[in-house]
């Protein structure tokens, strides 16, 4: 049944950008060892301390400018274009805020926690492209107030894009987890929407997640050697 796949929902997670530099949350060392995501990541804490939100992400924005796409990010770049050519589609959904997957070459990607490369107005809502720290003081590019956020999803927030993450899972025929814990809701439980569909699940991670009995199959080892040794095995 894998390899008949036509549409495939791929969910990733911050494991597919580790060997790209950047640290996961919840391994030994991660982010969330060494911050508290609860006076970082929250509307709350946002509201207390600005500038100290601000600067989380300003720096977690420089990590990710500096980062490359690695093999991993490149071969669901590559299988997305050759599934198009058969008459099928990957519908690739992450949970990141890094661009790595955009400057690998996947044209359509969903960040259901938004994106650090965006900047959000907490006077007006528009949204616009920031590749460059945000500081208080820094003023709206459409209405001009100094009230830009980090287009992120904090704790407490909700995610985005679930219509078209919901719709996408519905016509899946084959669902993929890379580089993810499945610690965290609404993700962590597509794995069980798939199921309950009877459709094909594969995790590829470097060891087994939190709901990894969930998964029909997987393949353990780095991002980097087991996504384009997967796609291989689909003949993608
Ligand atoms: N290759 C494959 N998998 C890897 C690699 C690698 N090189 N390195 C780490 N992993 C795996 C880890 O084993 C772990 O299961 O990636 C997973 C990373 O899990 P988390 O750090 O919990 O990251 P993630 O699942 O993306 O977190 C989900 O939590 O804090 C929120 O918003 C944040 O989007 C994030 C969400």
């Amino acid at each position: 049944m894998i390899g008949q796949a036509r549409r495939i929902f791929i969910l990733t997670g911050a494991g597919i950008s580790a060997e790209s530099g950047l640290g996961t949350f919840r391994d030994r060392g991660g982010l969330w060892s060494r911050f508290d995501p609860m006076r970082l990541a929250t509307p709350e804490a946002f509201a207390a301390d600005p500038d100290l939100v601000l600067d989380f992400y300003n720096h977690r924005r420089r990590d990710a400018r500096a980062a490359e796409p690695n093999a991993a990010h490149r071969a669901l770049a590559r299988g997305a274009q050759a599934l198009a050519a058969r008459g099928g589609s990957l519908f690739l959904c992450t949970q990141n805020v890094d661009d790595l997957h955009e400057r690998a070459g996947s044209a359509e990607v969903v960040h259901m926690h938004g994106e650090l490369m965006k900047a959000r107005c907490t006077a007006c809502g528009s949204v616009s492209e920031r590749r460059t720290d945000i500081l208080r003081a820094d003023a709206c590019p459409h209405c001009g107030a100094a009230a830009l956020r980090p287009d992120v999803v904090w704790f407490g927030e909700m995610p985005k894009h679930l219509d078209r993450i919901e719709a996408a899972l519905a016509r899946a025929d084959l669902f993929v987890a890379v580089g993810t814990s499945g610690a965290v809701y609404p993700a962590a439980g597509y794995v069980g929407h798939a199921r309950a569909r009877g459709i094909p699940t594969c995790e590829l991670n470097l060891d087994p997640s939190d709901n990894a009995d969930a998964f029909d199959a997987a393949r353990y080892g780095l991002a980097s050697e087991t996504v384009p040794a997967f796609l291989a095995e689909l003949e993608l």
